[in-house]
């Protein structure tokens, strides 16, 4: 097991998103992450529709009622909370979660 810090809890606001570039194990990720409250969610920034970024029109990570992450490419649209897609070109597949963990008001990354 592998253990990054991200950032500190409150980099991320409360009901958005931000974009990281980290060391997750061996390798360099580029990552978001969606706060709610005191949890945190973190994905790939790569599409599984045709592996772009999520944010690439850096309209950010989710829509705007901020309920979903939301695809600037072809507006896929992704649960927060598993990242399964539920409208779009990818429907029904799932973003690359990351391990994540909150402690001590900082945001931790977990190679596994
Ligand atoms: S690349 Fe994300 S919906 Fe097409």
């Amino acid at each position: 097991m592998n253990e990054t810090t991200l950032c500190a809890l409150d980099d991320i606001p409360d009901g958005g998103s931000a974009g990281f570039v980290t060391a997750l194990g061996e390798r360099r990720a580029a990552v978001f992450a969606v706060r709610q409250g005191d949890a945190v969610f973190v994905y790939e920034n790569s599409c599984p529709h045709i592996g772009s970024p999520l944010d690439s029109m850096a309209r950010g990570f989710l829509n705007d009622d901020e309920t979903h992450i939301e695809c600037d490419t072809h507006g896929a649209l992704f649960q927060i909370e598993d990242g399964v897609c539920i409208a779009g070109p990818c429907a029904g597949d799932v973003l690359s979660a990351v391990t994540s963990e909150v402690r001590n008001g900082k945001v931790f990354v977990i190679a596994t």
